[in-house]
């Protein structure tokens, strides 16, 4: 097998599930905290893997960051947004109530994103948002991420904080997205950028300099419980779950992929 070493970074968003599977008295306030978008995890995947990306908290200086991870490595920074308002504003209600008609672009979940189908807001949440089937194609998956219409969005997105530390000479374009448990994107790349979840997902990314063996029409769910698990130690991706209120920062074209291990809303800044 072609020798490579990968990154695999983990999303999730757990407190909230554990604390309505524990707690029912508190099942109102827990809601609140998941936005409603809670549901199911997806039965195929294990809980949070080990955290083998760097984890900073605030107090990591700007001028730290250009020098230790900007051209380098990815870095999951605790603290850096505070987005309490616009997470508010992505609760389920509020989102079907104000954008409940609007339509959205769905794209097939595969490397290369194929097909795109055009449907109502409403439509997608209420039938389309479910778990990933382990044995689905990413090339029959729908997925909504990126291809955002900023018109009329435009009160959403304005209240979404980005990440303070940009790159010098760029400016943040925003893909926002939501999907169901098992969901997420293959072996892909582009330029750097944040990602953030306001409900959890899972990433997968690799060093630019070697391509992760993976088939471009396979879902992320298939390639984490059926390649991964073969993988020698040192083969391995290095990974975490990045919860809300964190931010995982990727470099310039380094190859990953995203799990969403729940029904996660998340947001990327792509600094182009
Ligand atoms: C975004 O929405 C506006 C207002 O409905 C519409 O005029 C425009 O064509 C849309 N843009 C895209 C790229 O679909
Ligand atoms: C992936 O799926 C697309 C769309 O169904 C198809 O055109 C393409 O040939 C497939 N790629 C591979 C490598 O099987």
């Amino acid at each position: 097998m072609e020798e490579y070493c990968c990154v695999l970074f983990t999303v999730a968003c757990f407190i909230s599930l554990l604390s309505v599977q524990s707690e029912n008295s508190h099942a109102k306030s827990a809601l609140t905290a998941d936005g409603g978008w809670l549901s199911t995890r997806s039965s195929s995947i294990a809980d949070e893997g080990p955290c083998t990306v760097e984890v900073r908290d605030q107090s990591l200086t700007y001028s730290q960051f250009i020098e230790r991870y900007a051209y380098s490595r990815p870095v999951i920074i605790r603290g850096l947004t505070d987005n309490t308002k616009f997470q508010f504003q992505c609760s389920k209600n509020s989102l079907l109530q104000e954008f409940g008609d609007r339509m959205v672009r769905l794209s097939t979940a595969n490397t290369y994103s194929y097909r795109k189908v055009d449907v109502p807001f409403l439509e997608f949440v209420e039938h389309l948002l479910r778990p990933q089937s382990l044995d689905m194609l990413g090339s029959d998956t729908l997925y909504f991420f990126g291809d955002n219409n900023f018109t009329e969005w435009r009160s959403l997105f304005q209240n979404y904080v980005p990440p303070a530390y940009a790159l010098p000479g760029t400016s943040g374009a925003y893909s926002f997205g939501i999907a169901g448990p098992g969901t997420g994107v293959p072996f892909h790349w582009h330029g750097p950028g944040y990602s953030e979840v306001i409900y959890g997902r899972k990433l997968v990314p690799v060093p630019p300099e070697k391509a992760p063996n993976f088939h471009p029409n396979k879902t992320t769910l298939s390639w984490v419980v059926d390649t991964y698990p073969t993988l020698n130690q040192e083969d391995r991706p290095i990974e975490c779950t990045i919860h809300p209120g964190e931010v995982l920062y990727f470099p310039d074209r380094w190859w990953h992929a995203t799990l969403n291990l729940d029904t996660s809303v998340f947001i990327s800044t792509f600094l182009g």
